[in-house]
């Protein structure tokens, strides 16, 4: 069987699916890996690095995928990729199941089997390929870095020949992986942390990084371990008490988010405007709408004193390590698609699938080109496909 990896061409985006060590794995469990001449050299991979590891480099991928079972990627393939995919190929990356576009029609035509990292069941089992935890780590980490980088001071307290100088004072919003690790950041940098959720949990993983719980008496626990949206009136109670805890701030990390969901706006303009001179919002949230009211996706802006990062896809701004962790969630997510199929003779695609595992089951939004995910089978106008009753090939 073979695996496809291509350049990506969402803007912006750096990271590469694969790396010359996933190639190496991959080829060990038997696949033969074609790559794209020039996918991974955003992330700092040569075609001469991935030739090395076993992999054929080609200069134009769609032309070359007759024979390709899977094709790997980051974003969703462009429409124009997928396209050109042989019927009944299976695809891996991250599809956000309520933003498909175009591509998932198409994907749909082509009767292309999708595993989607958004879709990924957070159980131990599935931590080796948990892509969403791996990216929101390198996120969490460079919000963190930004903020730094933006701000005029120190983050450490410094007694100096010239006098001493005060330790930063950071907000973090939203204590799941990104913000757990921008935590631990900003503790590694030597600032006072403060850190708030509305997952009870979240208090004994902030207080074990040193940090200080921000206790507002609300919580709001959904399904899978993740929060669920606040009401309105919990929103602006959230809003009032934190007021004043971001007035203290001179840096606040916003990483808030409930899936399938805009992102929670948390920091109104007001609150913004009411932050000192030289303070520093980094927004995580801003490609799912902000958790501050004034965030410009991609872009900074200037509001009151303080400076509002509206951070778009903030694992792509360190590709190298980003990609590394993502490959090996690919490789280790092929490998359980691996096992749960059942070639047929003489063909190259991945043949029937075996829908009992848990993870292949969970991971899958479309099969054979039918929508597995109601959000997915909405957009396409077609019936959702039980994989526990029907199985697909
Ligand atoms: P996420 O990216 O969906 O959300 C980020 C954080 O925002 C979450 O901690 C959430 O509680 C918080 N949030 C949502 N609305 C908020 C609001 N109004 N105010 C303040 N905070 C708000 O979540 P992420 O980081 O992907 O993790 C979700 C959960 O999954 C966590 O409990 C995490 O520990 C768990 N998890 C489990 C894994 C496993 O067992 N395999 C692997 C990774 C995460």
């Amino acid at each position: 069987m073979k695996v496809a990896v291509a350049v990506e061409t969402h803007p912006g985006e750096r990271r590469v699916a694969l790396v010359p060590d996933g190639v190496k794995s991959l080829t060990g469990q038997g696949w033969a890996v074609v790559i794209e001449s020039g996918a991974g050299l955003r992330a700092s991979f040569s075609d001469s690095d991935y030739s090395a590891a076993g992999a054929e480099v080609i200069a134009d991928l769609r032309p070359c995928l007759a024979d390709v079972s899977l094709l790997a990627t980051v974003q969703a393939p462009s429409p124009l990729l997928a396209a050109a995919l042989a019927p009944g190929t299976a695809t891996v990356g991250f599809f956000d199941p309520n933003d498909p576009g175009q591509v998932l029609r198409v994907l749909s035509e082509r009767q292309a089997t999708v595993f989607s990292f958004d879709l990924l069941p957070r159980i131990s089992r599935a931590q080796p390929m948990d892509a969403l935890s791996s990216q929101a780590t390198v996120g969490g980490y460079r919000a963190v870095l930004c903020a730094a980088n933006h701000f005029g001071r120190f983050f450490p307290m410094l007694m100096t020949a010239a006098g001493t100088v005060p330790p930063a004072k950071v907000l973090v919003m939203g204590a799941g992986v990104a913000g757990l690790q921008a935590i631990a950041t900003a503790r590694r940098l030597g600032a006072v942390v403060r850190a708030y959720d509305v997952r009870a949990a979240a208090r004994e993983e902030t207080e074990s990084l040193g940090a200080k719980f921000v206790d507002l008496g609300i919580t709001a626990e959904g399904a899978g371990g993740y929060a669920r949206e606040l009401t309105p009136e919990q929103l602006a109670a959230s809003q009032a008490a934190l007021a004043g805890e971001v007035a203290r701030s001179d840096i606040v990390i916003t990483t808030a988010a409930v899936p399938g969901r805009r992102a929670p706006i948390l920091l109104t303009t007001p609150m913004v405007e009411a932050m000192a001179s030289g303070s520093i919002v980094v927004d995580m949230a801003a490609d799912s709408g902000g958790n501050c009211e004034a965030t410009k996706p991609g872009e900074e802006i200037v509001v009151g004193g303080a400076t509002v990062v509206g951070m778009t896809n903030p694992a792509s701004t360190m590709p190298t390590h980003a990609s590394v962790l993502y490959s090996r969630n690919v490789v280790n997510l092929v490998k359980v698609i691996q096992s749960a199929a059942r070639p047929r003779d003489g063909q190259s695609g991945l043949g029937e699938l075996d829908f009992t595992d848990e993870i292949v089951a969970g991971t899958c939004l479309l099969a054979q080109g039918r929508p597995v995910n109601l959000r997915a089978a909405e957009i396409l106008g077609l019936e959702p496909v039980s994989l526990t009753t029907e199985g697909s090939e």
